[in-house]
């Protein structure tokens, strides 16, 4: 009997699908350029670095490291429940909101389901669709780069099971409005599942057009949101979600049970409890973005206003792009390229500490004065 290979144990959407690539560590580009320091503005971290307050209780609860978790992280979940009026039975935790996106797709989606968003919102999410063998169907950003909820709602059909939004989004920084969301969901049948990802939601919580989910209680959207950014814990792996009781029953029963560890829970509640951390981090970011908005200005980058922690540069072309982005890394600073994300002439670079943001700068300007205008 010939033997069988070991890809056709694989299935095909499995054999076919393009993994998530994540941006450059500052180890692999200080080894390939031989560089002393590297200054990482790729991967929209908190540049604070965690609170001390989270490090300190994580640092207890390694004492506890032989036990299982909470299944249920009860504490992190009152917690929660606390802050946003809300149910113990309205809230998920996971490791990252990606980890809960994960039990969204796992849970929800079957056969010949649709999937509907935007053709440039977070990557990882038609990642997540085409594990379960499901091409999302997308529709084009706006001209100003910011969900068309208008043509998603047209684009709705008798398959669609699940329509992804993300506000702000990544990685344009652009959101979309409290009127064009409450024009949006009139349209949307009760029948169809949105997810509202709200990684970022705290950097745009100021804007008073921000559409903030906590003051809507629709049955069939689910919000998500994480640890990993305002509050500067994406190593420790802590999202959140709220929605219906029945819908985060259903996610429960598919989760992984104990996830996120006992110290990354115990990370999440202190950083949850430290407002002086949040409004620091949310300084430092607007300071930064404020800077690099008028750098560019004055490099005549284009940029969009966004409401995140980062910001995208839009270029002439995807060789100027990648020209810029190896450039870059060669003077020792990590940008991201959003050729995956389907826009080849935007860079995204991440708000860091101020002497990040001016290196970042600095390498720039340097770059960009040996090219033909416009850039
Ligand atoms: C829009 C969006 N959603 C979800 C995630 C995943 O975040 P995490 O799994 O760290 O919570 C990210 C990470 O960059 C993101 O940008």
């Amino acid at each position: 009997m010939p033997t069988p290979k070991l890809s056709e144990l694989i299935p095909e959407h499995i054999r076919n699908l393009q993994p998530y690539r994540a941006g450059r560590t500052i180890e692999e580009v200080q080894e390939e350029f031989q560089l002393d320091s590297v200054v990482k503005l790729a991967s929209n971290e908190n540049p604070l670095g965690p609170p001390e307050s989270a490090q300190k209780a994580a640092m207890e609860a390694l004492a506890s490291g032989h036990r299982y978790p909470d299944p249920a992280a009860r504490a992190l979940r009152r917690k929660l429940a606390e802050r946003y009026d809300l149910k113990l039975e309205n809230i998920i935790v996971g490791a990252g909101s990606e980890g809960i996106l994960a039990s969204i797709v796992r849970v929800f989606l079957e056969g010949d389901d649709e999937v509907l968003t935007a053709d440039a919102a977070f990557l990882g999410f038609p990642i997540l669709c085409r594990t379960r063998g499901i091409e999302p169907t997308t529709v084009p950003l706006n001209s100003e780069y910011r969900f068309d909820l208008e043509a998603l709602a047209e684009a709705i059909t008798d398959r669609t099971k699940l329509i992804y939004l993300c506000n702000p989004n990544n990685p344009t920084g652009t959101i979309f409005t409290k009127s064009e969301f409450d024009r949006f969901m009139k349209k949307i049948p009760a029948r169809v599942l949105v997810i509202q990802d709200e990684a970022y939601c705290e950097f745009a919580a100021t804007n008073p057009e921000f559409p903030d989910s906590m003051d809507y209680r629709y049955d069939n959207v689910i919000t998500l949101r994480t640890f990993s950014k305002a509050y500067g814990l994406a190593g420790f792996r802590v999202g959140y979600g709220f929605g219906h009781h029945e819908l985060i029953e259903a996610l429960w029963k598919v989760k992984l049970p104990f996830e996120p560890s006992g110290v990354a829970q115990a990370a999440a509640l202190a950083a949850l409890g430290d407002s002086e951390y949040l409004i620091e981090a949310l300084k430092i970011n607007q300071q930064g973005k404020d800077y690099l908005g008028r750098e560019l200005r004055r490099l005549r980058v284009q940029s969009y206003e966004s409401y995140t922690n980062f910001l995208m540069m839009v270029f002439q072309s995807e060789e100027q792009v990648q020209y810029l982005f190896l450039e870059l890394q060669k003077r020792g600073v990590i940008t991201r390229p959003l050729v995956q994300a389907g826009l080849p002439k935007c860079l995204r670079v991440s708000i860091g500490l101020p002497e990040e943001n001016r290196r970042f700068v600095d390498a720039l300007e340097e770059i960009v004065k040996g090219l033909p205008t416009p850039y």
